[in-house]
């Protein structure tokens, strides 16, 4: 497995944003681990021309279960596959609570970016209220069921653990929530798709940064992580890139 190091600009940055791809690309040349970012849409075909032939990969953030037609403002799977992109976002609690996004949506839209030749990164994480409630594994284990698409594999599908209440707040769960979580998400998998599971990259995603980077991957049953923030600047994801290649 190849573990991954994912960066989710969110709805961040414009053209001169541009640089920090080169920088970080010039920083990490051969990294040991999969190197992406996922810049808004407008940025996706700029930043994937600027990564040709680097150890970089583009993703999108989101997309339209359907391949064309007659939804303003959106972006099909193809598209982002033919602005350059590898990979796409789906289910990412902002979308979730943002866009009123279901599981069944979710499901479609990773269905969709499979079909398209993507690899779908699909989202799932409780937030504090269900934690305090002792609900954490039976709403990520409903988010999972729910938001899983048909013939996923290992190739096609990577799941990112974040919990809401760890986004962009600067809180994490401890190393033994983190391990629960995802040994709990592997087994789950497993019931699900077999053997495929073993392969699937699980990502932690909340408040990831330079200085807990490490102690997070040597979490068993962490492939990688989603990091939003600390993703907008090379020498900091280039850090988290670092940690993790390590
Ligand atoms: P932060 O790393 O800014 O907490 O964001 C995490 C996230 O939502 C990545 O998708």
């Amino acid at each position: 497995m190849r573990k991954l190091a994912a960066g989710n600009w969110k709805m961040n940055g414009g053209r001169a944003a541009l640089d920090e791809v080169a920088a970080l690309c010039a920083a990490h040349p051969a990294p040991e681990c999969e190197m992406l970012l996922c810049p808004p849409a407008t940025l996706i075909a700029q930043m994937a021309w600027a990564a040709r032939g680097k150890a970089l990969k583009i993703g999108g953030q989101d997309c339209h279960p359907a391949v064309s037609g007659a939804h303003t403002g959106d972006i099909s799977a193809p598209m982002l596959k033919d602005a350059g992109a590898a990979y796409v976002i789906v289910g990412h609690s902002e979308r979730r609570t943002d866009h009123g996004e279901t599981d069944a949506l979710v499901r479609a839209k990773a269905g969709a970016a499979i079909a398209a030749g993507l690899i779908a990164i699909v989202c799932i994480g409780e937030t504090e209220a269900e934690r305090d409630a002792g609900a954490t594994l039976a709403v990520i284990g409903a988010q999972l069921d729910g938001s899983l698409p048909e013939g996923a594999t290992a190739a096609t599908l990577v799941l990112a653990y974040e919990p809401v209440w760890a986004i962009g707040t600067g809180r994490t769960p401890t190393i033994a929530e983190i391990a629960e979580v995802h040994g709990f998400l592997r087994a789950r998998l497993t019931e699900r798709i077999g053997a495929e599971a073993a392969g699937v990259r699980l990502l932690y995603g909340g408040s990831v940064k330079p200085s807990n980077a490490a102690e997070i991957f040597a979490v068993s049953d962490v492939d990688g992580a989603l990091v939003g923030g600390a993703s907008l600047k090379a020498v900091d994801f280039g850090a988290i890139v670092a940690a993790l290649a390590a």
